[in-house]
């Protein structure tokens, strides 16, 4: 194991509750893979340009991969076919992902590139690797306090299936907005269910 690609899509970014926990992870990885090497994305600090007209266009016709305007969509494909590890932490918008995560799946689902379409339907091209989401949210969408719909899981989870990703895990991080005492009880939780993932054994809980 080198490298863990981190994808924080909260705005809150070094200061969420999903990036510290993710930080807690990866200090756990970094217990057995010494050399282990992050690569962080922050989507908030540094915001992924908007598609255009020109983006739109190459992508539905034949344009080759090394074309100027595939430039930022190349970068964040290589990055995300480099790593051995995939973390994603994101909160919870409106019942589902942010804008700046659907910006960043938009330059990283590409026909031909990363998935290819036929009669079977679209299928990824990508190794498949693990893959950890730690979703932060300020109330409930799983467990018997849920009080709204959970879009997020299946459209993530539907996502990486097409890039080819199928060893996938997520973790909630649910009542974020209910005070300290709930935030440390959410974050036991979901460390005590990460602690019994082969992959972050090691984890010591707090
Ligand atoms: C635009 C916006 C929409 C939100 N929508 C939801 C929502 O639908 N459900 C929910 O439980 N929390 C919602 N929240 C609360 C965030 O999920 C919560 O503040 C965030 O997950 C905190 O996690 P973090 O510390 O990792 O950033 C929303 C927050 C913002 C800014």
């Amino acid at each position: 194991m080198n490298t863990v690609l981190l994808i924080n899509a909260s705005p809150h970014g070094q200061v969420s509750q999903g990036h510290r926990l993710a930080m807690e992870l990866l200090s756990s990885l970094r217990q057995r893979y010494p050399q282990l090497e992050l690569v962080e994305r922050d989507l908030g600090a540094q915001p992924l340009p908007p598609l255009g007209l020109d983006y739109a266009h190459a992508l539905t016709t034949a344009t080759p991969f090394d074309a100027p305007l595939f430039e930022v969509s190349e970068g964040l494909i290589r990055e995300l076919e480099r790593c051995d590890v995939l973390l994603i932490a994101t909160p919870m918008h409106n019942f589902t992902l942010p804008a700046a995560l659907k910006l960043w799946i938009d330059y990283v689902l590409r026909i031909h590139r990363t998935f290819s379409s036929g009669p079977e339907g679209k299928v990824g091209l990508l190794k498949d690797r693990p893959v950890h989401v730690l979703v932060s949210s300020g109330g409930f969408h799983q467990g018997e306090r849920a009080a709204q719909p959970d879009f997020l899981t299946p459209y993530l989870r539907q996502v990486l299936n097409t890039l080819g990703l199928f060893d996938l895990q997520f973790t909630y991080l649910q009542g974020l907005v209910f005070g300290d005492e709930a935030v440390r009880a959410t974050l036991d939780e979901a460390r005590g269910a990460l602690s019994s993932q082969p992959l972050f054994t090691p984890l010591v809980c707090a």
